[in-house]
């Protein structure tokens, strides 16, 4: 075997799945390859495609087990020098499976083989030595460029197999947010960079499901093996009674066969019974793990009968918890709730129990429907501790005798880097015959617009034809215009596959229109956001700016604070929308690689859903923050009048602190719900931001607030609401709070106005706060901002939506605000 090894590449360019004509969700990456083998297997309705119309190096060997090939895993290829397997794929969320079942062939023991695999960005496994028959590895990965290398790496003179492989797309809404912490305050908001490792996946009190049942090809365990007494439970199947509601889980997110299924506490018609149910699952030491707990009350015969209490290790993660209004009021929907465990795991178990809720005269019952439990990545981006680093690399050791054998190992990858980069260039520039395609069909081509819709999912596929936008507005017919705004009109729209949609038609007299069409285009391609409402396409055709966006249902947070006549919002469902948003622009600003700068948040800029969720809306304007060309000095002071943060006048500057100022404005006015500049007021009260500052500092708040509010908040929620808007508006930048720190301390006025409400309604102490959390006011200072220098110049009043009749910010406003901007800016 030893030698000199280097590389066996094999290329797998462009794809596109087979389109599936049933509905549900189309993988836009489907590669399932079965390796080794010259034929193509067939497992329950997959194919997975032979890798050997690749040329194989002679460090590559295709195995093979007995003569008869019909699974996957009877073949397998053998790789005794650095490999790569290379995908061209859309990016986003990928399933990598990796299936491996040892057998001997020639020389080669693979259950002895010790290796390594790798993806550009992380470690899945280090040092791995298969130990059981079959074995089929399950990653869940965000890749963020147009390729995906698997690098199959031998350790020492070892060798590497793999079975079969599959690189899979994933919709990128199956796992987004923020997931809190399990037993503790706050919550783990850096999800879109973790690669996560399937580690248990049950079906509670239901069946086994296959791959076949699943539309993300996933295995489904029972729990039995996992519960500590078997005895404690009931098994329970309603499967055709599940729903999906838009905005919660889907399909995708688990089959109804799972939320259909659940293990019920038997509490054998004793209302005094008093037990937890426990799961225990083993799990490695040393990581931190996401737990997914799929729930759908299929047991209830009326909205608010089932409370429990869920635990994870022994601490309460939800008191408490009615499935029924949790987050609608109905019975037998499917949901998920992620939670993060606080730190890498010291004990190599993870428990989980549900038990009765405190609540007096509630009957001890509580169900479990599904639970996923996920490995994280540690921070060195591995799931398998080892020496091996991503990209390919050795950690060095401190040990002497490890730092010669590092090096020796490092110069070898480089060596065989070399000659996999030498064999790369050859098989690119000489024989194409050697270069692989499975599966080209017609999906990336515009063609038939089944194939486009279809292809929508890939980021880099967002162009619409014209065709496709005029059908689905009926040619921009008035009758489905819902707004408009300086960019151009918003029709209502529905998608061939039946997908509602909002289409904003550019003015192409609009002369900053193109340059907002573009950024917005490439805002919203790149950040995907729960809270942020997302792109579905764009049209270009025939000088056309057009964007397609989700459909919002429920509008404009502004038409339903005041002037609409839209039924008022309870104060919970305010501070809901206040933490989406905040949430949005806490991950535009801390998000992904570089933080960006809206520079145009306002109430008409936050949409709300079906479900009243907010998402922050209108790209136009926004900047990335770090990187902003400092050369282009003309850049405007944009944005709306009585949102715009006044230092960014004064000093000209830039930073996400803007942001935090006009979301302070956006509080009060959710708070008030009344325009943020209403000139026909007297003097005093025209500007929101100061007549409300003016009442928070002398701590009458409440004199001010929304009629509608008055009685209804717990007055510490409303403290904490108030103190949190005024550190917003605060002067300078520098002392205002991060996002993030808004986005805590709007939780925590929540927890504060639930506590308080239970507390009124309850006269025992069971429903006590949630332990003490401590105020986070105090080092804002240490967030350096990013500032840039821009230049003023005046333009205001454009974005404000004609629609709404009654809105006096708008362009009545922008002649008093040129002349401000040039006395104050020039
Ligand atoms: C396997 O499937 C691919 C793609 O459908 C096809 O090109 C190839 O000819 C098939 N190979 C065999 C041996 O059937
Ligand atoms: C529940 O269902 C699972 C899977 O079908 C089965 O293994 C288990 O024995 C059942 N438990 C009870 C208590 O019926
Ligand atoms: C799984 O799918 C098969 C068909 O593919 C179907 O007959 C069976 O009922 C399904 N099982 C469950 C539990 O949904
Ligand atoms: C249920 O589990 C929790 C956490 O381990 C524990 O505090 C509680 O006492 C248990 N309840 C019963 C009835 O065992
Ligand atoms: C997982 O890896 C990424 C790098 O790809 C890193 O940014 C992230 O912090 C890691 N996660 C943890 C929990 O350390």
């Amino acid at each position: 075997m030893g030698g000199e090894k280097f590389g066996f590449l094999i290329w797998v360019s462009s794809i596109t799945c087979l389109l599936c004509l049933c509905h549900g969700y189309v993988p836009v990456d489907n590669y399932l390859i079965n390796c080794g083998s010259p034929n193509n297997v067939t497992v329950t309705a997959r194919v997975f495609i032979s890798d050997t119309l690749l040329t194989s190096t002679s460090e590559t060997l295709a195995a093979s087990n007995r003569n008869s090939v019909s699974d996957i895993y009877q073949t397998a290829r053998i790789f005794t020098g650095i490999s790569k397997y290379r995908f061209s794929v859309a990016p986003g969320r990928h399933w990598v499976r990796l299936h491996f079942s040892p057998f001997h062939y020639q020389t080669f023991q693979m259950e002895s083989a010790k290796f390594s695999v790798s993806s550009q960005t992380h470690v899945f496994l280090s040092d791995f030595t298969v130990t059981s028959r079959v074995i089929m590895k399950e990653y869940y990965l965000n890749v963020p460029t147009d390729h995906l290398e698997l690098t199959f790496t031998p350790s020492g003179k070892s060798f590497a197999f793999v079975n079969a492989l599959e690189v899979v797309s994933v919709p990128d809404t199956l796992i987004s947010g923020d997931p809190s912490f399990a037993g503790s305050h706050g919550s783990f908001n850096e999800l879109s960079l973790q690669a996560l490792e399937t580690v248990h996946r049950v079906n509670m009190g239901g069946p086994r499901v296959t791959p076949d049942n699943d539309t993300l090809s996933r295995t489904w365990k029972t729990d039995s093996e996992f519960l500590v007494e078997n005895n404690l439970v009931m098994n329970v199947s309603k499967i055709p009674s599940v729903h999906y509601k838009p905005g919660l889980a889907t399909e995708e997110t688990a089959p109804k066969s799972v939320y259909g299924t659940c293990s019920e506490m038997n509490s054998g018609s004793n209302p005094a019974s008093n037990f937890n149910v426990t799961w225990v699952f083993d799990v490695e030491t040393g990581f931190q793990y996401f737990l997914r707990f799929h729930f759908c009350d299929i047991v209830s015969k009326s909205l608010n009968q089932l409370y429990f209490n869920l635990y994870v290790d022994s601490m309460m993660v939800v008191r408490d918890l009615d499935l029924s209004s949790y987050v609608v009021n109905a019975l037998a929907v499917a949901y998920v709730m992620d939670f993060v465990t606080v730190s890498e795991k010291k004990s190599d178990r993870i428990r989980v129990s549900i038990g009765r809720s405190s609540i007096h005269g509630v009957y001890p019952n509580g169900i479990l429907n599904g639970l996923e439990i996920m490995k994280m990545n540690n921070s060195k981006g591995q799931l398998s501790t080892g020496t091996f680093l991503p990209g390919g690399g050795l950690t060095k050791k401190k040990n002497v005798g490890l730092i010669v054998g590092a090096t020796v190992g490092s110069l070898f990858v480089l060596v065989a880097f070399g000659g996999f980069i030498i064999l790369f260039k050859k098989r690119r520039g000489g024989n194409h015959s050697k270069t692989w395609t499975p599966l080209s069909t017609n999906g990336a081509a515009s063609g038939s617009s089944g194939a486009t819709v279809a292809s929508l999912a890939s980021n880099s596929s967002y162009r619409i034809p014209l065709a496709a936008v005029k059908e689905a507005t009926n040619s921009f017919d008035e009758n489905r215009a819902i707004g408009v705004g300086g960019f151009g009109r918003v029709y209502k729209g529905v998608l061939q596959d039946g997908t509602q949609v909002a289409v904003k038609r550019g003015n192409p007299k609009s002369q900053q229109g193109f340059a907002e069409f573009k950024t917005e285009i490439e805002m919203l391609s790149q950040f995907r956001h729960r809270h942020l409402v997302s792109l579905i396409g764009y049209c270009d055709e025939n000088r056309e700016m057009i964007l397609v966006y989700e459909h919002m249902k429920n509008g404009t947070l502004k038409s339903h604070l005041y002037g609409s006549g839209l039924p008022t919002l309870s104060w919970k469902q305010r501070l809901e929308i206040c933490i989406g948003s905040a949430r949005g622009l806490h991950y535009l600003h801390t998000g992904d690689s570089k933080s960006v700068i809206h520079r145009d948040v306002k109430s008409a800029n936050i949409l709300l859903d079906e479900n009243l969720m907010a998402k922050v809306a209108d790209f136009g304007l926004s900047k990335t923050g770090p990187e902003i060309d400092q050369t282009h000095v003309s850049t405007a002071v944009k944005g709306s009048f009585g949102y715009l943060d006044p230092e960014y006048f004064r000093r000209q500057q830039l930073t996400e602190k803007s942001d935090v100022y006009s979301f302070g404005v956006v509080m009060f006015e959710v708070l008030c719900a009344r325009p943020v500049i209403d000139p026909t007021l007297p003097r005093e009260m025209v500007n929101l931001a100061e007549w409300a500052m003016k009442w928070q500092k002398k701590g009458q708040l409440e004199q001010v607030i929304d009629q509608s509010l008055r009685g209804e908040i717990v007055p510490d929620s409303l403290r904490k609401f108030g103190e949190t808007g005024e550190k917003c508006l605060a002067d300078y930048g520098v002392d205002r709070p991060s996002m993030g720190d808004v986005l805590w301390n709007l939780e925590y006025a929540l927890q504060l106005q639930e506590a308080g409400v239970d507390c009124d309604q309850e006269d025992d102490n069971s429903t006590n706060m949630i332990g003490e959390l401590p105020l986070r006011f105090n080092d804002y200072n240490n967030h350096g901002d990013t500032s840039v220098s821009v230049a003023i110049e005046g333009r205001f009043g454009e974005e404000e939506e004609e629609s709404c009749g009654d809105d006096l910010s708008g362009v009545s406003m922008s002649k008093v605000f040129s002349q401000l901007v040039k006395s104050e800016g020039r």
